[in-house]
C-alpha cells in the first residue's frame, strides 16, 4: 500500500555529502518557455505575504519547484535588501523553461536555476548555500506525499534557527475540503497520478513538526488556496 499522509513520511537522517553539485541550468530557445496562466492571479498575494514573513538579516531564497519561472521573475525583484531568489525544479524541461524566462526578463535579486529533485537526498550543498528562506509553490499536492517528507527533512536541516519554509496550495482543513472546486480539484489530481492529491493541513504541519518546522501562520489565498507558514525553531 502506497504510504499516506496518516502516516510519517519515514525519511533517512541527513548526511550532507561535500561531492555532489546542483548543476545550473542554460537558457534553451525561445519555445522553452512556459506559461502558467495561475501566476499572474496569484503572484501579488503571494508577494504581499512573503515578504512580510521573512525572517530579518537577509540570505538566499531557495524556492523548490519553480516550473515556468514565473514567479521568481516576479517574486525575486521584490525582495527585500540583502536577499537573493534561487529558483530550482527536479525536472530538467522545467528548470529550462525557467532559466530561459529569467535569461530574457533578467529580473533583479534571481539566479539561474538550479536541477534540484526534493526527493533525492541529501540535497547537494550548493543548492542550500547561504539559504535562509525556502519556498514551494503549488508542489505538496502535485507531487508523492513523500517529497512532503523530503522537503520538511531538508528545510529542517538546512535552515537556519528562524528560517522561513513557505508553502501555497489548497489544503484540506479539519478533514473536509474548504471548497468543492478543491474537491473537484483533488479527484482529477487523484485520476492522474493516485500518488499526488490535496494534502492534510494538520499531516503537513506534523510532518513539518517532526522536523523542527513551526507552523506560525496561515493565511487564506485567492481561489480557496492557503499560504503555510513554517519557522525553524530554536535547539
Ligand atoms: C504545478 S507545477 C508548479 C510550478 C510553479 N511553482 C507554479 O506554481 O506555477 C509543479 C512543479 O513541481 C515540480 N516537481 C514535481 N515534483 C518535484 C520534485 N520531486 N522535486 C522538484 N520539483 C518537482 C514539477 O516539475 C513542476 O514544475
Amino acid at each position: 500500500m502506497p504510504p499516506s499522509e496518516s502516516s510519517p513520511a519515514t525519511v533517512a537522517p541527513i548526511t550532507r555529502p561535500g561531492t555532489r553539485h546542483a548543476p545550473r541550468i542554460q537558457p534553451g530557445p525561445p519555445e522553452a518557455r512556459r506559461h502558467y496562466p495561475a501566476t499572474a492571479r496569484n503572484r501579488d498575494p503571494i508577494r504581499a505575504v512573503l515578504t512580510r514573513v521573512l525572517p530579518e538579516g537577509g540570505g538566499v531564497l531557495l524556492e523548490l519547484a519553480s516550473g515556468s519561472g514565473e514567479h521568481a521573475a516576479a517574486l525575486g525583484p521584490a525582495l527585500p535588501a540583502g536577499w537573493t531568489w534561487r529558483p530550482s525544479d527536479g525536472d530538467e524541461p522545467s528548470a529550462r523553461a525557467a532559466a530561459t524566462l529569467l535569461a530574457e526578463a533578467a529580473p533583479a535579486r534571481v539566479e539561474a536555476p538550479v536541477l534540484l529533485d526534493v526527493s533525492d537526498r541529501p540535497w547537494p550543498a550548493n543548492a542550500v548555500e547561504g539559504v535562509a528562506a525556502m519556498a514551494a509553490i503549488n508542489l505538496v499536492h502535485i507531487a508523492p506525499w513523500a517529497v512532503t517528507g523530503a522537503l520538511m527533512a531538508e528545510a529542517g536541516a538546512a535552515l537556519p534557527v528562524d528560517g522561513v519554509l513557505y508553502l501555497y496550495g489548497p489544503y484540506r482543513v479539519g478533514g473536509r475540503h474548504t471548497a468543492d472546486s478543491n474537491a473537484a480539484f483533488d479527484a482529477s489530481l487523484r485520476r492522474q497520478d493516485p500518488a499526488w492529491g490535496v494534502r492534510d493541513l494538520e499531516a503537513v504541519v506534523d510532518e513539518a513538526a517532526r522536523h523542527g518546522l513551526i507552523l506560525v501562520e496561515t493565511v487564506a489565498m485567492p481561489a480557496n488556496n492557503l499560504s503555510v507558514i513554517l519557522r525553524k525553531a530554536g535547539v
